[in-house]
């Protein structure tokens, strides 16, 4: 099967702009699996509730994206600003499917000014089997990979992609990202943005550098820092389920949860 990653850098508060650009690039990318970035449909950068609201969308309102996805019979993970006229905001992942289903993960650890505007997430880390292809999809945003249990989590309940929309604004997942494929052994696909978002007079930069990761940990694919780009990798999601990597040792059998404790 083919997976995608879209490094997509949406217009702050232009949420109709980046619905028709997100619709636009899942015509025009010929994957099973397409992974958008984080806040895709709103852009990042807010500073409270209020400010973010009139960009928030109940999932069912991203209708277009829905459609796209399944006439074209594509899966699509994109992240959007999740809410309505009342009540809490999430930072969460619209999971098209390409029968038309959704699904809907919020960010589960919340990022610097993220805690001011958005709930915690409150769906927990799930998998889905894929309606076309023999494929476990599992689901975790940007910060969520500073924890080494949210994809731990996704690849325990057998998950073989883990899509991670992201709006990275520092260096050191770079170090990290990698492991969280290696060690899980799954493939990993990570949706960044580029550019600048300013509020207040604070500036936040995102350093695109998008990739999909093998389960090996290994660079399968990458984009550049700068410019929206789009990324193609073949893949075979069943190489992620012996967890094996010699005749001894495997990676899920040889745990000890009761050492952890
Ligand atoms: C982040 O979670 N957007 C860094």
């Amino acid at each position: 099967m083919k997976l995608a990653v879209v490094q997509y850098s949406p217009i702050r508060g232009d949420v109709t702009h980046n619905i028709a650009a997100i619709v636009d690039h899942i015509r025009a990318t010929d994957a099973n699996v397409i992974v958008f970035p984080e806040l895709a449909t709103s852009g990042y950068f807010f500073y409270d509730t209020a400010s973010a609201r009139p960009f928030a969308r109940h999932a069912e309102e991203l209708e277009e994206i829905i459609a796209a996805a399944k006439t074209a019979r594509r899966t699509v993970v994109c992240g959007f600003l999740e809410g309505g006229k009342r009540g809490p905001l999430y930072n969460s992942a619209l999971i098209a499917l390409s029968d038309g289903a959704t699904m809907v993960y919020r960010k589960t650890h919340r990022f610097y000014r993220e805690v001011d505007v958005f709930a915690p997430g409150d769906t927990g880390f799930f998998v889905i089997d894929l309606p076309d292809v023999d494929c476990r999809l599992g689901t975790m945003i940007c910060y969520d990979w500073r924890f080494p249990e949210s994809a731990r989590t996704l690849a325990l309940k057998g998950a073989d992609v883990i899509a991670c929309p992201s709006n990275l604004v520092t260096h050191i997942w770079r170090t990290a990202m990698p492991v969280r494929a290696l060690e899980n052994k799954v493939w990993l696909a990570v949706a960044n943005r580029s550019g600048e978002e300013t509020v207040s007079n604070e500036t936040v930069r995102f350093n695109g550098d998008s990739v999909i990761y093998t389960p090996a940990g290994a660079v399968a694919a990458s984009c550049g820092p700068t410019q929206d780009e789009t990324i193609i990798v073949d893949i075979d999601p069943l190489a992620t389920r012996d967890k094996h990597f010699n005749t001894y040792n495997d990676i899920f059998a040889d745990r000890r949860p009761d050492m952890y404790a």
